[in-house]
């Protein structure tokens, strides 16, 4: 190797370079992927999407049975393009003390783990994506539960975790009524795991 003065300092600035360019890609790669891992807590942060009318008012004529009502997610859910596509959510009647006794993985008695109402008006929407891996979820009259066809794991209607390889209940979702609609707000929470550790919201 060469200890010409001009041959070092060709080398040291090839190397700084190396070395800054390193860096800006390595940053431009963390900043994203920080931004989609981290866990976030809240309702604020996400947009609301006005529920399907018929199908709202379906579940408000509804008695014990869990009705599927959909809605469209216009916006951008982490690195997928901004975009509209059809979605859906599971909503239930239901009554306060009874939501409370049949999820425990949501009270701790009549306080709620989750840092927004995870029933309102007299209703729970649930996320239809499978807590344990992410498949959707379907109402079976037949058994009277969700069932996910990719595991198994089943769910009674007022959506607790009763059978199969799921760590906890179905998501309970925002829900609220704004000039005279009801509107959800879709978030989407980590797979596998008992705690509820927000991945995504379409924002
Ligand atoms: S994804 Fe639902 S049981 Fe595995």
């Amino acid at each position: 190797m060469s200890d010409d003065p001009e041959e070092l300092t060709r080398r040291t600035f090839v190397a700084n370079a190396t070395l800054t360019l390193g860096g800006i890609i390595g940053l431009g790669l963390a900043i994203p992927i920080a931004g989609a891992l981290a866990p976030s807590t809240g309702a604020g942060t996400g947009r609301w999407a006005p529920l399907d009318d018929a199908d709202w008012r379906a579940l408000q004529a509804a008695t014990e049975k869990p009705v599927q009502i959909s809605f469209k997610l216009v916006g951008k859910d982490a690195y997928l393009p901004v975009g509209e596509s059809a979605a859906f959510v599971w909503g239930i009647k239901t009554e306060m003390a009874r939501f409370q006794k049949a999820r425990p993985d949501v009270y701790d008695g009549s306080k709620s783990d989750l840092p927004y109402a995870p029933m309102a008006m007299g209703f729970a929407l649930f996320s239809p994506v499978c807590p344990h891996l992410g498949c959707s979820v379907n109402w079976h009259d037949d058994v009277e539960r969700f069932v996910c066809p990719c595991h198994g794991s089943q769910y009674d209607a007022q959506g607790a975790h009763v059978a199969g390889p799921a760590a906890r209940g179905l998501d309970p979702l925002p829900l609220r009524e704004r000039s005279g609609v009801a509107e959800v707000m879709w978030i989407r929470y980590a797979p596998t795991i008992a705690d509820r550790l927000v991945v995504s919201y379409i924002s």
